[in-house]
């Protein structure tokens, strides 16, 4: 059997890595396509070099630009990979535009297609990742959800064949890596920190880089907490804050540790180690959780609403006085932690169920 992976952008590189191991266990051929989404070395190479994923054997290199240009490139350029490979499957993760490209170019070929983190929704339609997940998720023939709550939103819209409930990659990415980045990292030290005497902080969404507002809101109300948050920002972030000028501002305030992205790896300790976490990232808001982190969620929806059904997720949007409230008063309440992503093998069933099932 022979798949054709389509990744572009960091959180796919981390799904990846686990369900590409099992299929090396049992023998499925993988050809990986990278859009070329995400080229940065922090927010790209870094990944593969320490997940030990197999190297791209194509990348598409489209880049940055609007969402027109970017999911058509994207297609094209896939097209032309898969009627080379002729694969068995296309297969997606996620929500991103190369996830959308690459489950457009599968189907239009009558390719079958299969969707990890399928049946995800935040029911905002204004979020670009919310109109990739429904519309992959209506041209899968396989789709592995995460979540119970995923499989009801598919059975809602329709979707109630071949929907397999596996648990969630990026709890079986965590698992295998926590231990790993225990032994070999020291990031703390190398930026002075103390265990749970920071926070960490992640922001990249539309809503609150496009948006001078929203972003200037969020910053205000770190810099006003006074407390050591650790921010490693993502690229179009940083772009955001020298535009608006805000980014004079945050390093002035002298409370924020603006940095790099940084590897997984790091990731995953400087969340482990954090007093709470506050992130726009649906990747970061299901590592608080598979960490007992509390999570303070700079938007105003979520498609993991479990984390906040437990009490370690509060929403906040980009409301200032939210915020630095949650910063100062959030904690989850008898913390509960109700498993229901998985047991941490979800990447050996999809590749179990693919073996069989194609
Ligand atoms: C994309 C996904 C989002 C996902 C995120 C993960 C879409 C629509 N969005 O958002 O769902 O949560 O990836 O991180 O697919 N840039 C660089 N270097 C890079 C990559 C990006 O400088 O290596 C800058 C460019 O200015 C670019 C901007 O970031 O225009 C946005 O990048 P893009 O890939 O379009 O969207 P993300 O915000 O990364
Ligand atoms: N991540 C990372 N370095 C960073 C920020 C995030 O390795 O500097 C990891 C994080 O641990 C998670 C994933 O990237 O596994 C989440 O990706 P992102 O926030 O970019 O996208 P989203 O999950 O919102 O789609």
């Amino acid at each position: 059997m022979k798949v054709v992976t389509v990744v572009g952008a960091r959180p796919q590189f981390i799904k990846m890595a686990p369900v590409s191991r099992e299929f090396r266990k049992i023998g499925i051929e993988e050809v990986v396509i990278h859009t070329g989404q995400h080229y940065d070395y922090e927010m790209n190479k870094i990944f593969f070099e320490q997940l030990n994923i197999p190297e791209p054997d194509y990348n598409l290199g489209v880049g940055s630009g609007t969402h027109g240009y970017q999911t058509g490139e994207m297609l094209k350029r896939i097209e032309e990979v898969l009627l080379k490979e002729k694969p068995d499957l296309v297969l997606v993760y996620g929500d991103t535009n190369s996830t959308l490209a690459g489950a457009l170019a599968g189907v239009k070929l009558h390719i079958k297609v299969a969707h990890v983190e399928a049946g995800l929704r935040s029911f905002d339609r204004r979020m670009p990742e919310e109109v990739n997940r429904v519309l992959t998720d209506h041209v899968s023939d396989y789709l592995f959800a995460p979540t119970e709550t995923a499989v009801k939103n598919l059975y809602n819209e329709g979707i109630r064949e071949e929907v397999y409930l596996t648990g969630d990659v990026m709890l079986d990415a965590l698992l295998y890596n926590v231990r790993i980045a225990e032994r070999k990292l020291k990031i703390l030290d190398e930026l002075g920190l103390k265990p749970k005497k920071y926070y960490l902080a992640t922001v990249h969404r539309a809503e609150n880089t496009d948006n001078r507002r929203n972003l200037e809101n969020i910053i205000n109300a770190f810099i006003k907490s006074n407390d050591l948050i650790v921010f490693p920002a993502h690229p179009r972030t940083m772009k955001a804050l020298k535009n608006y000028g805000l980014y004079e501002k945050l390093e002035s305030a002298g409370n924020v540790l603006l940095i790099k992205p940084v590897g997984y790896l790091d990731m995953l300790m400087l969340e482990k180690n954090a007093r709470k976490i506050l992130t726009d990232s649906g990747g970061v808001q299901k590592e608080a959780y598979f960490l007992r982190v509390p999570c303070i969620t700079l938007r105003e929806k979520t498609e993991w609403v479990e984390t906040v059904e437990d009490g370690w997720n509060v929403l906040v949007g980009a409301d200032e006085e939210k915020i630095l409230n949650a910063i100062k008063e959030f904690e989850p309440d008898g913390g509960t932690y109700t498993h229901k992503f998985g047991d941490g093998k979800a990447s050996e069933k999809i590749a179990k169920i693919l073996n069989g099932g194609v």
